[in-house]
């Protein structure tokens, strides 16, 4: 099999990057390794940047999540016993986010590029490794039915999030990696219930971080901060909902409603940075490429950014024969990402339990009442969530 753009994984962002690629007339094939029903299935990302909501719009694939996205103006910071809010307009010149699930997102983009307009996506072949990548002819070996196959391309797309092989195809010395694990993990729980507030609440507490976020008006996503050998068997419903309103304020934790989960997984924490992205014909985008802790919600939007960069950089190549953006993406992607890795990092700090060291606590008490009550500070934490602006790549 040939195709122009070879792409491993049917995450958000080989979708996305396969559906901005057809549109333009640039043929694509995904080879994904588990079933369509399994990728469409996983719960993960909730919040979406303008700049991701936008390429989803330029990729005609908006529409349900333009009618059914909740835009948010703001979030909620819970600290000490207080509450307090961060307004994201008057702080960003007006920017907002959109809470649409990467559910949604996947649903919505599979329907678009493979049901609507008929691109052709290989679930249950999973890719096994990239070769010739520093020649004209890269080739991606893939496994379909207990046989092993072959898709020669132009160009290989590693979108095949953290445990993909696109990385792993990389000889070690010929790529850079920098690393952190976090000493804890995140317990989530997925309920039909209303959510507790209006906008998300993020919140530090003495027992550990905790947050109450939704995917509409009438489902809401809650997380609270676990240790890292915490198992989703030690937790009954109950359970979670008392631990999760002992860490909020009172008059929130008074305005929980409770029900059983539609699902309920342990996410571990890391931040990780690949360097360079591209590797001869071989672009590596997305969580192939770096992941971030959940907390500034970064980790989706970051596949987006990378997308916008990537996807020009292909149609510069294939409409006007021109090689200096596919040379660029991986500068301008990981200028981007490293900015959001910062954040994510940062954000992390001030909100999760490190240890029982009150000096630490104070600390960040201490700057949470700093941040919160001074616009700079308010800036700072506005104009990273919303999301740091795409910098021109033409
Ligand atoms: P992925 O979504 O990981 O997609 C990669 C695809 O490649 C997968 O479908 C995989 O099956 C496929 N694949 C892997 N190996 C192969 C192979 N060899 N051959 C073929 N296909 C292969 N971000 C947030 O912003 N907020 C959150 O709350 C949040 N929660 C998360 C929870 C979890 C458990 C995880 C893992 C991530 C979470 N993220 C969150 C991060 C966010 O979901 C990711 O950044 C986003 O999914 C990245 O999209 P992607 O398409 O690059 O990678
Ligand atoms: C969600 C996850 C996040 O990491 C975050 O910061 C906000 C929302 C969510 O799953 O809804």
């Amino acid at each position: 099999m040939r195709t122009q753009v070879g792409i491993i994984g049917s995450g958000p962002s080989g979708l996305l990057l396969a559906r901005l690629l057809h549109l333009q007339g640039i043929e694509t094939v995904i080879l994904e390794g588990r079933s369509r029903e399994y990728v469409q299935g996983r719960i993960r990302a909730g919040v979406i940047e303008q700049g991701m909501a936008n390429l989803l719009r330029e990729a005609r694939a908006g529409e349900r999540m333009d009618r059914e996205g909740l835009v948010h103006e703001g979030i909620n910071i819970a600290f000490d016993g207080r509450l307090e809010r961060i307004d994201f307009p008057t702080h960003t010149n007006g920017k907002v986010v959109m809470v649409y699930g990467q559910t949604e997102i996947t649903y919505d983009l599979m329907k678009a590029h493979i049901d609507e307009a008929g691109g052709i996506a290989q679930y249950e072949s999973p890719a096994i490794r990239v070769e010739d990548y520093h020649t004209d002819s890269p080739r991606i070996l893939y496994e379909q039915n207990g046989e092993q196959k072959e898709l020669l391309c132009d160009f290989v797309a590693g979108c095949d999030g953290f445990h993909g092989v696109a990385r792993q195809s990389i000889p070690s010395d010929q790529i850079k990696t920098f690393q952190r694990t976090y000493p804890f993990g995140w317990l989530g729980m997925l309920s039909d219930v209303p959510p507790v507030r209006d906008e998300l609440v993020y919140v530090n507490h003495e027992r550990g971080f905790a947050l109450c976020s939704m995917r509409s008006h009438t489902r809401s996503r809650y997380y609270i901060q676990c240790t890292m050998d915490d198992k989703v068997e030690n937790w009954t419903d109950d359970a979670f909902w008392e631990e999760l309103c002992r860490r909020l304020p009172p008059e929130a934790a008074a305005d929980v409603t409770r029900g059983p989960r539609l699902e309920m997984s342990i996410t571990p924490l890391h931040s990780f940075v690949a360097e360079p992205l591209r590797f001869g014909r071989l672009f590596l985008a997305g969580d192939a490429g770096h992941i971030v802790p959940p907390t500034g919600a970064k980790g989706l939007n970051l596949a987006a950014s990378d997308i916008y960069y990537l996807f020009r950089a292909l149609l510069a190549y294939y409409k006007e024969e021109r090689r200096d953006l596919l040379e660029r993406y991986s500068e301008a992607a990981l200028r981007r990402v490293w900015k959001a890795v910062r954040f994510s990092w940062w954000y992390t700090s001030l909100l999760h339990k490190f240890d029982d060291d009150a000096m630490n606590r104070r600390l960040q008490i201490s700057e949470l009442e700093y941040l919160t009550s001074s616009e700079a500070g308010q800036t700072v934490i506005a104009e990273n969530y919303v999301g740091l602006p795409y910098e021109r790549f033409e």
